[in-house]
């Protein structure tokens, strides 16, 4: 480390931006890539004004690194309940100790990103922007908290940031702001991406999970045709869903709105086919019907504000739900106001381009249950059931890859692998196998795989036993929880395996996690450390700093979600 030192104000930095005087360090947390690229414009916006910029995880930042900056920008995104990405965990926990520095010369804005329909929306850049003021840093411009439509916002930021970055420079260093500073990404990008997707055909749509399974799995294969698109095993696809027609009828009808009816310039029906949220109710709505209906159930607990309560009334429950319970009408343009953009969604591809260059492949389980109150309308997830029910054979589904650079195979062939992905976690291991039979890698592979019962969730069985005795998985750990009394989960078999399991780590291993993030991920964590400790006699505090190594190496990695 130490990467920062003497890039204070006023003096040069080393690498591409020598002739700067003002350096502009710009720290990213990222789990999916939308702050790495914005990170990456960001930088670009202020080379393109004459200042220095360098590029860094916050993983790769020290609070002493911050303490030799002067001017620093995060851009950070928020997982799961209001947590840091996986890139910041370090980052935040060294800054958040009591040990962390005073960082009184620092200059520093931040960016962050989020989604409202969560809890702790943006926390992750929340907790940063109070803790660098906090140690005495100067905020250079107000911190902007970004919903998944971020686009606006951050170009918004970037400018602002860079006028005011090109304001603090020494005179006549920097050179005057470009009109559009923001226009330019660092490095061309996939030309797929949200605002222009690709049309692929969805050519394989077929159940993998048997008769009896609590789920529906499905394996889905889109044909990529002449889209050009690449992808790497470990990368996830972006799909555009469009809601159930069904849904968007008894919506109109609950409400008598004209499907016609126009809202700025489109008709209704079609803004809630294909541009609006009506699966989870936003907050907007929350609060909007709440307002207009005063004497409702719903009502009541808004005003009480226990999250917790009001957030267990709302699971299972959607737009139409709320709808009917509070009986409140709303016009075409009031709904469109409460409503949030339809937003795509990301699956992990179950492939490998090696094996599979022209089709790319996921592994989905279709959400499907029962409303309130035993309420027999299914309740479906709004992109699991477009592809299992309505996409049909010539439809095009509108995609876009989004690269996932830390959850890849190791570049070195023999370097051992050990992953862990229960349920449809297993899918980047399908793609991570298929490339390292197809690549001829002679690193170990060991796979830890379960779910409920062997009988109806073993998928891609034929394909894992067939693995198993070709040689090239080299363990295949099963844990199916309900096939006998006591609960045998993924993070049970690692525990019996302690040993050689702690030897492959110590040896080079990488060791990848993919599925649930609120469960399993944070109990298999807990097994990485409880393995460490007994094999190694360590205490917890040693165990950790050598589970924060494997991290900061990248040999831990997840894809939890
Ligand atoms: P269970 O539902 O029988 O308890 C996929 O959902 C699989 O993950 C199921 O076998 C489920 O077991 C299991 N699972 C549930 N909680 C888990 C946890 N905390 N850690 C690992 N696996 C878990």
């Amino acid at each position: 480390s130490g990467f920062l030192a003497g890039i204070a104000a006023g003096k040069a930095a080393s690498g591409p931006t020598t002739t700067a005087t003002l350096t502009v360090q710009v720290l990213y947390g990222t789990q999916t890539g939308n702050s790495l690229e914005l990170a990456e414009t960001a930088a670009g916006a202020l080379r393109g004004s004459g200042l220095g910029a360098e590029l860094r995880e916050l993983d790769a930042v020290s609070p002493g690194d911050l303490a030799a900056a002067s001017h620093v920008l995060v851009i950070t995104s928020t997982y799961g309940e209001g947590e840091m990405p996986d890139n910041a965990e370090l980052f935040w926990d060294a800054l958040a100790g009591e040990a962390a520095p005073r960082l009184e010369q620092l200059s520093f804005s931040v960016l962050a990103l989020g989604d409202s329909g969560y809890d702790d929306f943006c926390q992750a850049g929340k907790l940063i922007d109070l803790r660098l003021e906090q140690l005495g840093a100067t905020r250079i411009e107000p911190r902007v908290d970004c919903d998944v439509d971020f686009d606006g916002p951050a170009a918004g930021w970037t400018e602002r940031v860079t006028a005011a970055l090109v304001a603090l420079a020494p005179a006549g260093t920097a050179a005057a702001p470009q009109s559009s500073p923001t226009a330019v990404p660092a490095r061309p990008r996939s030309r797929w991406n949200r605002n222009t997707p690709s049309a692929s055909r969805l050519a394989v749509n077929r159940v993998v999970s048997g008769p009896g399974s609590a789920k529906e799995i499905r394996h889905f294969e889109f044909d990529l045709g002449d889209s050009d698109i690449g992808y790497s095993a470990g990368d996830a696809l972006a799909v555009v869903p469009r809601n159930d027609p069904g849904l968007v009828g008894a919506l109109l009808e609950r409400l008598g709105i004209d499907p016609e009816d126009d809202v700025d310039g489109v008709p209704v029906e079609q803004r809630l086919h294909a541009e609006w949220e009506i699966r989870t109710p936003s907050k907007d709505l929350v609060a909007g019907l709440a307002e207009r209906a005063p004497a409702s159930e719903l009502a009541s607990m808004v005003r009480r504000d226990d999250r917790e309560t009001l957030d267990s009334w709302l699971w299972g429950r959607d737009v139409l739900d709320l709808l009917e319970e509070t009986g409140v009408r709303l016009t075409a343009d009031e709904l469109g106001g409460l409503l949030r953009p339809l937003q795509a969604r990301q699956y992990s591809i179950s492939s490998s381009p090696l094996h599979s260059p022209d089709r790319i492949h996921l592994t989905i389980a279709s959400v499907r249950h029962a409303g309130p109150g035993g309420s027999s309308r299914v309740r479906g997830g709004v992109c699991s059931t477009f592809l299992a029910d309505r996409c049909g054979d010539d439809g095009a589904v509108g995609i876009f890859p989004q690269p996932n650079h830390a959850f890849s195979v190791p570049e070195d062939p023999s370097t051992p692998i050990i992953m862990i992905g229960p349920g449809t976690g297993i899918a980047p291991f399908r793609g991570f196998l298929q490339e390292r039979a197809a690549s001829g890698a002679t690193g170990g592979n060991w796979l830890f795989f379960g779910d409920q019962h062997r009988a109806s969730d073993f998928i891609y069985e034929d394909e894992l036993t067939d693995y198993r005795e070709r040689g090239l998985l080299t363990r295949l750990d099963l844990a199916f929880s309900r096939d006998q009394t006591d609960k045998i989960y993924v993070q049970t078999r690692m525990r019996e395996a302690a040993t050689e399991l702690y030897r492959w780590v110590d040896e080079g291993a990488y060791l990848y996690v993919c599925g649930d993030a609120s469960r399993m991920a944070k109990d298999v964590d807990r097994a990485l450390h409880d393995v460490v400790e007994s094999v190694r006699g360590l205490g917890d505090d040693d165990a950790a700093e050598y589970v924060a190594a494997l991290k900061r190496e990248k040999r831990y990695v997840r894809d939890v979600y």
